[in-house]
């Protein structure tokens, strides 16, 4: 029962704060129908990370992330363009979990995005946005790290882990980083 509340809670109240399905969205962000998001987004998740172990190829490239830990530490890493959040944090030895993969099927790659920026993110798809009402410690500014890949405009942001993360699919499964 209390989880039904605290779903129902989450999914009326919270969600058109983070600015969910449905939501009117203000700033500059780029309009694109949900399935162009969802062909792009698919497109950029399934690589498994080999591409944030490449260096940039030029300053342009560039786009510099600081992930706050859960003891509040913050690492400054050099990423570039094109480079999915979770991976780039798995490369760097941050402690993102990313259990399902980024395959939509769990929750534990969970960060809260400097709000400054959220604007400048695609907005969320239906399934992120389900799979967020199930986070622990949901925040207007929750995303899902896998689903957040670096552009220019996002230079400087910075990304802070919740204090916990739950998996509801893989239960006990620890991932090792690519
Ligand atoms: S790693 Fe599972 S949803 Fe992001």
């Amino acid at each position: 029962m209390f989880l039904q509340l605290q779903h129902h809670f989450f999914s009326h109240f919270l969600r058109p704060l983070r600015g969910g399905a449905g939501a009117v969205r203000t700033g500059k962000s780029t309009v694109r129908s949900g399935e162009q998001r969802r062909a792009i987004w698919l497109g950029v998740t399934n690589r498994h990370g080999e591409f944030e172990w490449k260096d940039p190829k030029s300053e342009e490239e560039v786009v510099f992330v600081t992930y706050v830990d859960q003891e509040g530490g913050k690492h400054k890493i050099r990423g570039k363009v094109g480079d999915n959040v979770l991976y780039l944090a798995h490369r760097y030895g941050i402690s993102m979990e990313g259990a399902c993969e980024a395959s939509l099927a769990c929750t534990t790659c969970h960060v809260y995005v400097q709000p400054s920026l959220l604007d400048k993110l695609p907005t969320a798809t239906d399934k992120e946005e389900d799979l967020l009402d199930l986070a622990p410690f949901l925040k207007e500014n929750s995303r899902l790290g896998c689903q957040i890949i670096l552009t220019k405009e996002l230079d400087g942001i910075e990304l802070t882990l919740p204090k916990a993360t739950r998996n509801f699919y893989v239960d006990g499964h620890k991932p090792k980083p690519h």
